[in-house]
């Protein structure tokens, strides 16, 4: 709770204002059915019509002072809860952004959209009600009760009976409700979970002609989340009718003890009046009260949840070692004992037992059957995901021992799934370098062999991609995000199967221009195509997890035999193409 401080400080004011303003609205409710009795008493058994007009002008200030009152409170209200919760959901953004992908793999990308949207909405409604309510629903139930008490002490006694019940019945409804609030919740974050993924992948499912099995796995958790709300609200809407039972039972009581007082004339009859809006008011306040906690109730599940995220240790941060300003300047990567696996208590290594060096500016294939481990070894030079054990090492340096931010603007990657973002294609291209001028980003391009076909665009380099980049082909997209991994200037380049897409002879001259402009910078390359990299330094073939085998094309074919058996069928392939 004490983390929360942070967020109500800068509105201070507004939380304080707020309920204190709402008060009026206390006074005026006390007052009113008073006057309302004086009127009746006083005015109208007296025929006193100037009685009358002046208590009317003085309901009507009273009237004006509330509203305004009230309309200042929900000024404060709106400030103090809009203000806390952008704050919040700025801080929860932040958190998550600093996430590894291990964490965020832990929390799932729906659940992670969920908390940051729904949960903080949650909070706020609840501060938007709370804080008008705060003082006003005690403030009016104190008020009605000590008022019904001054007015007919032995009537206030049906009170003492009315308010224990009630207070006992919602104390039950809120118990039983709370934990299917908390389920509600969960099922929220696996609709969208859902959403996403069915949003994101629209066009595969398009071409799987999927739709109609995305809608139903869609119902299904629709279906869930409905079910979870309606038990949830079952419990709530029983709220209602307890509270209108109450009411009318009470009044009841109260008109018939209290007609009896009038007939026998100890009480006068606009006491009457008033005495029955005190006991409605009461039992209003009460139920008030009762729905604030509810909400209270479901916000303390949203909150716990945000609680979580911003808990969450970030596993993969800069290590604080002495070595934090190492610069990276040549560029040989060497893997020692290396094991990793994405989960931490999976005892099924990924990566089992991987050693290797590779010198700067060398070229490295790898090459292996899908599912080996190619991507999961090259994650770890970048630090996209740490070790489990053995160490990774550039320039003789441990990767965890340089700044993050260093290692990864030393590092260039080419993801195998990668991504373009909305936007022209020079400030995609600039992701790799946001001051770059014009030349060095068709430098850039023509290394990749992208200037080609962008000059060919009517826009150029201001063409816009669609989100995700899908208004180019596979292969162009390839090579624009080639070009912007070219623009950081890595000392390490790796592209993860990064030009599958595109025809050999383009992927030829990728090869050709690389061995120009990047001699100094060390390249992993991982391809299905022995072609790709034969004429590496080293290609490195890879086996559910293992090295078994590293050399030159002419060694590998020579000594071993797994190569042999890929190059032979490659090679007989492309002779029957
Ligand atoms: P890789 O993703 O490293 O395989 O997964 P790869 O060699 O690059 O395969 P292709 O050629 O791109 O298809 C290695 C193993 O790690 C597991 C998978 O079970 C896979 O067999 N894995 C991968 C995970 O458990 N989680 C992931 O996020 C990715
Ligand atoms: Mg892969």
């Amino acid at each position: 709770m004490k983390r929360y401080v942070k967020y109500v400080k800068p509105y201070w004011k507004s939380f304080v204002l707020c309920p204190v303003l709402m008060l009026t609205e206390v006074l005026g409710e006390v007052l009113l059915p008073a006057f309302m009795a004086d009127i009746i008493n006083i005015g109208a058994v007296r025929h006193d019509i100037p009685y009358i007009m002046g208590m009317g002008i003085v309901m009507l200030v009273t009237a004006l002072v509330m509203m305004a009152g009230g309309i200042g409170g929900a000024y404060f209200a709106a400030r103090a809860a809009i203000g806390f919760a952008g704050d919040l959901r700025s801080d929860v953004f932040q958190k998550v952004q600093s996430f590894s992908f291990r964490n965020i793999d832990a929390f799932s990308t729906g659940s992670l959209v969920t908390r940051l949207t729904n949960d903080i909405t949650q909070v706020q409604n609840v501060i938007l009600i709370g804080l008008k309510l705060l003082l006003r629903a005690p403030g009016m139930l104190m008020g009605a009760v000590i008022m019904a008490f001054i007015m007919n002490p032995s009537l206030a006694l049906i009170l003492l009976i009315v308010i224990p019940a009630l207070a006992l019945a919602i104390g039950m409804v809120i118990k039983v409700a709370f934990p299917r609030f908390e389920i509600m919740q969960k099922k929220i974050d696996a609709l969208n979970s859902r959403i996403q993924e069915a949003l994101t992948n629209v066009r595969i499912i398009k071409s799987f002609v999927r739709g109609s099995f995305e809608e139903e796995k869609f119902a299904a958790s629709n279906e869930d989340l409905k079910q979870s709300g309606l038990r949830a609200f079952r419990v709530v809407i029983l709220n209602m009718p307890i509270m209108m039972l109450a009411m009318n039972v009470t009044t009841l009581a109260v008109v018939w003890t209290g007609g009896r007082q009038v007939l026998a004339g100890t009480m006068p009859i606009g006491d009457l009046t008033a005495f029955t809006t005190y006991i409605v008011q009461v039992l209003m306040s009460l139920m008030i009260l009762a729905m604030v906690l509810l909400q209270s109730s479901r916000a303390v599940a949203s909150l716990r949840r945000i609680t979580e995220v911003l808990d969450t240790e970030v596993d993969l941060t800069d290590a604080y070692s002495a070595r934090k300003d190492a610069v990276i300047t040549k560029g040989t990567v060497e893997f020692r004992n290396v094991s990793f696996s994405y989960y931490k208590d999976n005892a099924e290594k990924v990566l089992s037992d991987i050693s290797f060096k590779i010198e700067a500016g060398e070229t490295v294939g790898i090459i292996g059957s899908t599912g080996c481990g190619k991507t999961s070894l090259v994650q770890l030079i970048p630090r996209l995901y740490d070790t489990d054990s053995g160490g990774v090492y550039i320039d003789g340096i441990n990767v965890k021992d340089y700044s993050l931010r260093h290692l990864r603007d030393s590092v260039g990657m080419v993801l195998q799934k990668n991504v373009l973002f909305s936007g022209s294609i020079a400030e995609n291209l600039r992701w790799g370098d946001e001051s770059a001028d014009q030349d060095t980003m068709e430098a850039a391009a023509s290394a990749a062999q992208a200037a080609g076909f962008i000059s060919s665009f009517p826009e150029g380099y201001e063409t816009n991609l669609s989100q995700g980049g899908v208004n180019v082909s596979g292969g162009q997209k390839q090579r624009l995000c080639i070009a912007r991994a070219l623009l950081k200037r890595p000392k390490i380049l790796i592209l993860d199967d990064s030009t599958s897409a595109v025809d050999t002879a383009t992927e030829a001259e990728i090869r050709k221009s690389f061995s120009g402009s990047l001699r100094e910078t060390t390249k992993i390359i991982i391809a299905q195509r022995i072609t790709s990299v034969m004429e590496a330094d080293h290609i490195i073939v890879m086996e559910e997890g293992r090295i078994s085998g590293m050399g030159s094309h002419e060694e590998m074919l020579a000594q071993c035999a797994t190569y042999r058996e890929i190059y032979e069928s490659q090679m007989e392939k492309e002779a029957i193409a």
